[in-house]
């Protein structure tokens, strides 16, 4: 049969996604998803969820959760779009500025869905690559590199190194680049601080979160971005039209509204990440400092396949990233205290004794 897909789709590799395996017991520290539960709040929203409303269609604008949002963020309504999940709100970016001749430029290594959905606009990726040596910075020429990308992504902190890079330098970009700045915060909750800020200040920023992570929601699917209202009123012309479930809208906006429950779980788990860190670098570890909930460790014999696989066969699952670079490390989601016991257990077995 001959291909009906655009040449583009026939020549996809598609995004991977991080395992969901099935195993009992298993110690699940591979997509970085928080080991604790929602806020009291959003499970509380979830239990009084009236279903029977269900026969309606949601608000196509989710104009709660975007008034809740714009309000905590210091901006307004029209200034910010929600998602499902924040690689929703990618898909649609990537939609809007991205094409053959529209190259995005991302850095190396960074998040893998982003070349995929370059791909499908059949778009040109400009690679910057981070300095490994120096714990993965960005070089200084970053936007000369970034030439005439159209949109230039910056995952800080990053993802999968864990690192974030100096705040000046990315208003530095923001005002040099002549395209789109799109900051992924996906995990700028465990941060010291964050580029929000910027989307008010420059009419070519875009910051995105998600819930995935610090809100503990990965399984609701709730992202989002702020920009300049040109930029959303262009957005939300890609936008499904119910892009965002009512489930997910009372949900998410209880969550959201929760501000010391998220406060407080983050600091617990900057507290086991540091803790974890320390305790690794002391068995012969190289950690990349994280701004994250999640470390990018490589053991003492630089095989980090090898070291995936031993913590496997035991029952606890890390994400390894094949490459001359990522090949070397794996990147470990902070868990719980008792979790990251157990791993500390098997590494100390494996290369302390
Ligand atoms: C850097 C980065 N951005 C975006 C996402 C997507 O998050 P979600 O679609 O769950 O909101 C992830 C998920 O792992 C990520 O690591």
């Amino acid at each position: 049969m001959p291909s009906y897909f655009r040449p583009e789709i026939d020549a996809l590799d598609g995004y991977t996604p991080g395992e969901q395996p099935k195993i009992n017991n298993l110690i699940k520290l591979n997509t970085n998803e928080n080991p604790y539960p929602p806020s009291p709040a959003a499970l509380r929203a979830a239990h009084e969820f009236d279903a029977e409303l269900l026969h309606r269609y949601p608000d196509p604008n989710a104009d709660m959760l975007r008034d809740a949002i714009a309000q905590v963020n210091s901006v307004r309504r029209e200034n910010v779009i929600a998602g499902n999940g924040s690689d929703d709100i990618l898909t649609m970016t990537f939609r809007a500025f991205t094409a053959p001749d529209k190259p995005l430029a991302c850095l190396d290594p960074s998040y893998s869905l982003y070349p995929v959905l370059a791909a499908m606009q059949g778009a040109p990726v400009i690679r910057i690559t981070l300095d490994a040596a120096a714990d993965f910075a960005m070089p200084d020429d970053a936007v000369k590199r970034a030439g005439n990308a159209n949109i230039f992504i910056i995952t800080r902190p990053n993802a999968p190194t864990g690192n974030t890079f100096d705040r000046e330098y990315m208003r530095t970009i923001c005002r040099e680049f002549k395209g789109i700045v799109m900051f992924d915060e996906a995990y700028a909750d465990f941060a010291d601080d964050n580029c929000m800020e910027f989307a008010s200040e420059f009419d070519n920023v875009i910051v995105s979160r998600t819930f995935s992570k610090s809100y503990a929601l990965a399984g609701l699917r709730l992202g989002y971005a702020v920009a300049s209202p040109k930029i959303i009123e262009g957005l939300f012309k890609l936008k499904d039209s119910y892009n965002l479930d009512r489930f997910t809208q009372a949900v998410g906006r209880a969550a959201f509204l929760d501000r010391a429950y998220l406060a407080r779980r983050c600091a617990e788990l900057r507290t086991i990440r540091d803790e974890l860190r320390g305790r690794l670098l002391a068995i012969g570890f190289r950690v990349i400092p994280s701004s994250t909930n999640f470390l990018f460790a490589a053991p003492p014999d630089g095989d980090g396949e090898a070291y995936f696989r031993y913590l496997r066969d035991n029952a606890v699952l890390v994400r390894y990233f094949k490459g001359p670079v990522t090949g070397s490390f794996v990147r470990i989601t902070v868990g719980t205290p008792a979790e990251a016991e157990r791993l500390l257990e098997l590494s100390h077995d494996r290369y302390a004794k």
